[in-house]
């Protein structure tokens, strides 16, 4: 038994490699730095879905008509779905989409989750929705649908660079539950679904909203080294910090890391708040690497996010939906390779409780 599946090959992929000793990520014979330079998220879309799906003309034109057929279910982010927490919300109008294994069902659940975050974000705010513009790319009209404004190009780019970091990677927990129920062959809406609940979780997709608190609760670069050897010796996890995989950099961090600089530059983001990260990201290596000398922890994608999808506009309880814009792609052409592939997944547990008494003779 391999308590938490660590190391067990469960599938074979074409679709993405993580290498964690050496910290590389490949999509589809593409490394992540060549891929955040040259590509936008509808490149890398494309990419994934490459025969799974058929794809004719423009994925960037496909993915406008999606967000405009989803903006038919926007009307249904009712009083109660908006009180929920933005995730929660969020997977309940996507349980409203039909279970179908088409390229019509699968950019209609590309498409959703930008249009319904940012409708339930805009329903809290007492703000009218905003109409998507299909002509935009789709990280551009995400902003405008946010906030009614047309963003930066600086700021377009950044959340299109981050969907495409963040587009896929290899057998994650989210990823994992997209192909255990496809390979039930139950539609990509169920597949989804599954794999959005296992995001949310704090040790998956829920870690930077919390990487924020932690930011706050620091305050100041002088206070970073005896918050962090406080909540160290308390055995607190520092959130953003750690990979089951990657033994050295998460090179996801250093894709962010540039974007958040670019943001910087352009005065988009407060550059006390970058200081701050800044002192705190060296604070917790340092105090890490004397806490954990044998278990290499290192920064890992959440950490950047945060400071990324906070300058952006986003509010920290929607940032698991946002990486669920970006992961959504990975998600489901894993599920139609596995659902292609055929194979029930169905592992072996062993029994470890109490066996009926056998009577005496
Ligand atoms: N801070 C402090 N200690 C840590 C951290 C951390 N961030 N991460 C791991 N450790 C410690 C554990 O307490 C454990 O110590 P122990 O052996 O004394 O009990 C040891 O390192 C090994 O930890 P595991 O739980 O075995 O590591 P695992 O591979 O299961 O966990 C995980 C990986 C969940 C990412 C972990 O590093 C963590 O909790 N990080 C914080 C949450 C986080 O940032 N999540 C986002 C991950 S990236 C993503 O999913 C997109």
């Amino acid at each position: 038994m391999k308590s938490g599946l660590e190391d067990v090959v469960a599938a074979e992929t074409v679709l993405s490699d993580v290498d964690g000793k050496n910290g590389r990520l490949i999509v589809r014979g593409v490394s992540l730095d060549e891929l955040v330079r040259t590509s936008r998220y509808e490149d890398v879309l494309a990419l994934l879905f490459d025969g799974f799906f058929p794809l004719e003309g423009s994925l960037q034109a496909a993915l406008g008509r999606a967000r405009v057929e989803v903006s038919g279910h926007v009307a249904r982010a009712d009083v109660e779905l908006v009180a929920l927490p933005p995730v929660d919300g969020m997977r309940a109008l996507l349980a409203r989409l039909g279970d179908g294994n088409d390229v019509e069902s699968a950019l209609r659940l590309v498409a959703a989750p930008a249009m319904f975050t940012t409708a339930l974000l805009r329903r809290k705010a007492g703000l009218e929705t905003v109409a998507p513009d299909p002509a935009l790319g789709h990280a551009a009209d995400t902003l405008r649908m946010l906030t009614g404004d047309m963003p930066s190009e600086q700021q377009a780019s950044a959340l299109d660079r981050y969907l495409v970091t963040v587009s896929d990677h290899g057998l994650n927990a989210s990823t994992f539950a997209s192909r255990v129920i496809a390979s039930t062959q139950a539609g990509l809406t169920s597949s989804v679904l599954a794999a959005l609940s296992a995001l949310k979780g704090p040790l998956h997709g829920g870690a930077p909203g919390p990487v924020l608190d932690m930011l706050d609760a620091v305050g100041s670069p002088a206070n970073a080294e005896g918050w962090i050897a406080s909540e160290l010796a308390r055995g607190e996890r520092l959130m953003g910090f750690g990979h089951r995989v990657y033994r050295v950099r998460d090179p996801r961090a250093d894709a962010l890391k540039g974007a958040v600089r670019l943001l910087a530059a352009s005065g988009a983001i407060d550059a006390g708040r970058l200081a701050l990260a800044e002192a705190v990201e060296t604070s917790a290596l340092a105090q890490l690497r004397l806490k954990k000398p044998d278990r290499p922890l290192e920064t890992n994608v959440e950490f950047y996010t945060a400071l990324l999808l906070e300058s952006l506009g986003f509010p920290r309880e929607a940032f698991t939906c946002v990486f669920a814009m970006g992961r959504v792609g990975g998600w489901i052409a894993h599920a139609r390779e596995q659902a292609v592939d055929g194979r029930l997944i169905r592992p072996m547990s062993v029994y470890v409780g109490p066996v009926p008494q056998v009577a005496a003779e």
